[in-house]
């Protein structure tokens, strides 16, 4: 047993959509949260620069003492997943491999959207491990690099969100997609708005569940799982506190916690 806390990174928000999933389905354990509010989006970054905040941040997530990370955004699971794993000695997980894996068990048809930031995009992460699982699936991708800001801003579900979305898929229905995988997670807070437009025939995939579920069996089969009886912690780190994270923490976890502000760059 190892009742030492799960650390779980994003560059912002976005990655309390995975950590709502971790508690639901690993209730019993500590959750260090980190968002990088000073440096989003990471969308729009290179890869050398997503991999050089990622690497901070497990440095800070390690001087908690946690016993396994979660990277919490696809953008930097996408681009730096390999490095990671490769750099620090302790599980480290990402989002797009078990949304790739929900993917496949989703398609009926044969044909996948993965919608994501350009940096997510860019990579065809998402494509190559879809098409590894079985390659007779298409896929079809498209940035959105305008929904991040729409959530960060919380306009989750009006007239111009809903005219981006309409703009942004509009060329995945017309390839008739059948499932919609939601490779940012920030998406998922625009739930409501995309499923509106893409209509109830295709299915909206959302790594998180799958994630923390890939999580649970890794910590149960290496006897990593917290027995402890007390009462467990959610702590919330960011590198710059505004109003706004409260109200997308209400949004996301439906509490706000506050957060405590570090200097990231220091690690
Ligand atoms: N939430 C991040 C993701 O899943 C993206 C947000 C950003 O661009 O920083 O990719």
């Amino acid at each position: 047993m190892d009742n030492r806390p799960i650390g779980i990174f994003d560059s912002g928000v976005g990655g309390l959509t995975v950590a709502k999933q971790v508690i639901k389905v690993l209730g019993n354990e500590n959750i260090v949260y980190f968002g990088d509010t000073a440096r989003l989006p990471y969308g729009s970054k290179s890869k050398e620069t997503v991999t050089r905040f990622s690497k901070q941040i497990v440095r800070f997530l390690l001087t908690k003492d946690v016993k396994s990370v979660i990277i919490a955004c696809n953008t930097a699971s996408a681009n730096s997943l390999e490095e990671l794993q490769k750099t620090f000695d302790i599980p480290i997980f990402g989002v797009v491999v078990p949304g790739a894996s929900e993917a496949v068990k989703a398609t009926k048809n044969k044909k996948v959207g993965i919608i994501g930031t350009v940096g997510t995009v860019r990579t065809n992460a998402y494509k190559k491990l879809i098409c590894d699982y079985d390659s007779n699936i298409e896929v079809f991708s498209k940035a959105c690099p305008l929904f991040v800001p729409l959530v960060e801003e919380d306009w989750t579900n009006n007239e111009i969100t809903r005219l981006t979305a309409e703009k942004y898929l509009k060329e995945l229905l017309d390839e008739g997609i059948d499932s919609l995988v939601l490779g940012c997670t920030h998406y998922p807070l625009l739930k409501q708005c995309i499923g509106d437009v893409v209509g109830e025939n295709v299915k909206l995939v959302d790594p998180a569940k799958e994630t923390a579920l890939t999580v649970k069996k890794f910590l149960t089969e290496n006897n990593m799982l917290n027995d402890s009886k007390e009462e467990n912690h959610h702590i919330f780190y960011v590198s710059d506190y505004t109003e706004q994270f409260d109200v997308l923490c209400k949004k996301a976890l439906k509490k706000v916690y506050k957060p405590h502000v570090i200097n990231i760059e220091s690690y």
